[in-house]
Formats: C-alpha cells, sequence, structure tokens
C-alpha cells in the first residue's frame, strides 16, 4: 500500500500559471502529477492545494481514488467551484498516474483498453479575410486533421466593426473595435457560404462563437448554419442560458458543442440526458479530473452524446494527456481538441503525448506516461504572466461575455 508523503506544485510557463501538482508516497520511486492549471488564478489554486487540501491527505491511501475525491469534494461543503474543481482535479490525476504505475499499465488500459488506434483531433485555423482562411484550412487538412475550426480573425472573429465608424456615445470608452450581434449573423453564415464553395462538404468544419451572441441571435446563427452541415457550432450560448439549447434543437439540425467554463454537475447534465447538446467541452481539470470525467464520459454513451475534451490555449501537457486517455478508451469520444507547445514547453514534459498528422498518440508508459522535469520547468518560469481574456465591447461600452 502506497501511502500519501508529500503534496507540492511546480510552476512553469510565465506567471507559473502552469501548475503541475505532484503527489508524492512512501514508495521510493512512486509518485503521480496532475495539472493544476488555471492561467487566472494560478495563486489561489496552488493555495487551496499546497495549505488546504494536502494536510489532509498526507498519510492515506493512495489507492483510494474514488473515497479520496468524494471527501475532499463534500470537505469544501461550498462545492462546484472553478477553484476547488481544478485542485481535485490535478490530485486526482495524480492518484490515477500512480495507480497506472502500481499496475504497471497505462491509463487507457485500467479503463478498459483501447476503442480506438489514435485520437483525431481539431486544429483552430483562422485568416483575417477568406481567402487567408481557406488556406489555413488547407494547410490543417494536409497535415491530416480530421476537423478544423474555422475562425475570421483571431480570438471571436467576425461580427467586429471599427469604433470610429460604429454610433457610439459621445463619451464613448477608448476602444478599437466593437462587436455587433447583426454583423456576427452577416459574417459567420457568408464564411460558411465560401468555405463550402471552395471547399466542398468533405471537410468537417467547426465554428467557435465564444458566447458573443444575445440568445435570441443564437437561435438565429444556428438556423443560419444549418445549410453548410457543421461538425458543431460552439459555445454558441454562455453558461448561464444553457436553457435556450431547447429553442435551438427545436429550430434546426446544426450540431451543438458547449461546455468548457462548466464546472457544475447541473450544468452538464440535463443537456446530456435531455439530448440538447451533441458533444461536451468541460476541461478534464475543470470538472474534477478523471474520475468526474469518465462518469461523464459513461453518462454520454447511454443518450448518444460525444466528448470533446477542452484543450488549446492555455492548456498543459498533463491535463493533454489525461484527456488522451479518455478518448483512447471511451466510445463515446467525438473529437480531441489540439494544443500548441513549443519544443521547449514539451521538452519540460518527457512522455508528453505527440501530436502528429492531426492524431495524439500515447508511448504507452504506465499511469499519465508524462512526467515533468523540475529544472527545465523553472527555465521557463517568469515572474508576470497574461493579463486576462480579452475585453470585447458593444458600441455603448457594455461588455461582451467571453
Ligand atoms: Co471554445
Amino acid at each position: 500500500m502506497a501511502k500519501i508523503q508529500e503534496i507540492r506544485c511546480i510552476r512553469t510557463r510565465p506567471g507559473g500559471y502552469w501548475a503541475i501538482v505532484k503527489v508524492v508516497t512512501d514508495q521510493p520511486g512512486l509518485w503521480g502529477i496532475g495539472s493544476a492549471n488555471d492561467v487566472h488564478h494560478a495563486d489561489t489554486v496552488t493555495t487551496a492545494i499546497e495549505q488546504v487540501i494536502a494536510p489532509r491527505l498526507i498519510g492515506r491511501d493512495a489507492a483510494e481514488i474514488e473515497d479520496i475525491w468524494q471527501s475532499v469534494y463534500a470537505a469544501a461543503y461550498w462545492r462546484n467551484g472553478s477553484i476547488l474543481n481544478t485542485a481535485l482535479g490535478a490530485i486526482d490525476m495524480a492518484l490515477w498516474d500512480i495507480k497506472g504505475k502500481e499496475a504497471n499499465m497505462p491509463l487507457y488500459q485500467l479503463f478498459g483498453g483501447k476503442c480506438r488506434d489514435a485520437v483525431p483531433c481539431y486544429a483552430h485555423a483562422s485568416g483575417h479575410d477568406l481567402d487567408a482562411l481557406v488556406e489555413d484550412i488547407e494547410r490543417y487538412l494536409q497535415e491530416g486533421y480530421p476537423v478544423v475550426r474555422c475562425q475570421l480573425g483571431s480570438y471571436g472573429g467576425g461580427g467586429f466593426v471599427d469604433a470610429a465608424s460604429a454610433p457610439r456615445p459621445r463619451n464613448a470608452r477608448a476602444a478599437d473595435k466593437v462587436f455587433d450581434d447583426e454583423l456576427y449573423l452577416e459574417a459567420i453564415p457568408a464564411m460558411f457560404a465560401h468555405l463550402r464553395d471552395k471547399l466542398g462538404f468533405g471537410p468537417k468544419l467547426t465554428h467557435d462563437v465564444h458566447e458573443h451572441l444575445r440568445p435570441h441571435n443564437a437561435v438565429t446563427l444556428a438556423k443560419l448554419l444549418e445549410p453548410y452541415r457543421l461538425f458543431f457550432l460552439e459555445d454558441v450560448l454562455p453558461p448561464e442560458q444553457i436553457d435556450w439549447f431547447r429553442q435551438i434543437k427545436q429550430q434546426c439540425t446544426t450540431p451543438q458543442a458547449m461546455g468548457e467554463l462548466f464546472v457544475n454537475p447541473q450544468e452538464y447534465v440535463p443537456l446530456i440526458t435531455e439530448r440538447l447538446i451533441d458533444y461536451v467541452r468541460v476541461r478534464v481539470s475543470k470538472a474534477g479530473g478523471i474520475t468526474p470525467c469518465r462518469k461523464i464520459a459513461a453518462l454520454c454513451e447511454w443518450f448518444g452524446v460525444h466528448t470533446a475534451w477542452q484543450e488549446g490555449g492555455d492548456n498543459d501537457p498533463v491535463n493533454q494527456a489525461a484527456a488522451m486517455h479518455l478518448d483512447l478508451s471511451s466510445t463515446s469520444f467525438g473529437i480531441q481538441e489540439e494544443n500548441h507547445f513549443s519544443a521547449q514547453e514539451l521538452d519540460v514534459f518527457p512522455g508528453h503525448a505527440e501530436l502528429a498528422d492531426g492524431h495524439l498518440y500515447t508511448n504507452d508508459q504506465p499511469g499519465l506516461g508524462i512526467d515533468i522535469d523540475e529544472e527545465k520547468a523553472a527555465e521557463l518560469l517568469t515572474a508576470s504572466g497574461p493579463s486576462g481574456t480579452a475585453e470585447d465591447r458593444r458600441a455603448d461600452g457594455s461588455i461582451v461575455r467571453p
């Protein structure tokens, strides 16, 4: 029996927001790692782990993953917040890593074995205009990505107009661009009309709305996009407005992907069991780790919904590894979002998943199969980090949900 001896966080990337938890046992050389990554609240999560949760877990049997998950969850009394979920998720991943090492099996084997050969991923294509976008999509298709996300411009592109040409109040705050729902409703269907004209209906394409629209316009967009047969439309609504998915499903067949901001089962369970979304997009660490995500994947299977665990931008190779093992072993898997890591960043994580030809490949090492080189991690750590998500506003200065 391996007892938990030490739990600490290793910080890397600018501002140290890639926080990787290391759970060390009393068995020589036996430890596990997990992702405690939170780009906005890294210090809060690591404090919760090291000062609040760790002291309670020292001396416990590392094998009791389910019981540790339930006890940490209940001990918080107030639960299902992103900070606690991330802290709990990191420890949960590390305990599964330890269990895999003890069993001398990669995690996907413990989860029932592979039910696919590798993990198909979707790429992020974008362009400042339609020609540049087509070029970017074609590049990813040639690389082997089975699905490509299509965005006009950068983050949340489309629907933005120069602030100078928008009807703004005389005391308007400084802004280069402002967001307009109706412009977005023009731009994105026109974008897909162009893409289908140039690329045909063979390529599987998605689009991410980043929740920018008013809910009634989200319904309109989903309906307008129906003729272009998307692989899925992502985050057309903010988490506060998920009841509107019922209207969307009554209006059109555009598949819906949702959930990278979800932290509470009350957000995703009804959407799955009422078949109001087609792909659930929670981030493995933000749902509370591998333990709850295995349950989500099983729930999805019974209701014909699929998983598309969130990765992308600020995510790290450890969370990616956790998602990959779920992907390899879940029948309800749909597609996996890609990540962009530099060669220097990957060097910090020996055993990281290999992304090639639009697919993720495991190294078949026991547990998560990934470790962290603490010296190299320290080299990538700088004092200041990213300063929050882009703040988009409408012409009158009111904020648009990210
Ligand atoms: Co998204």
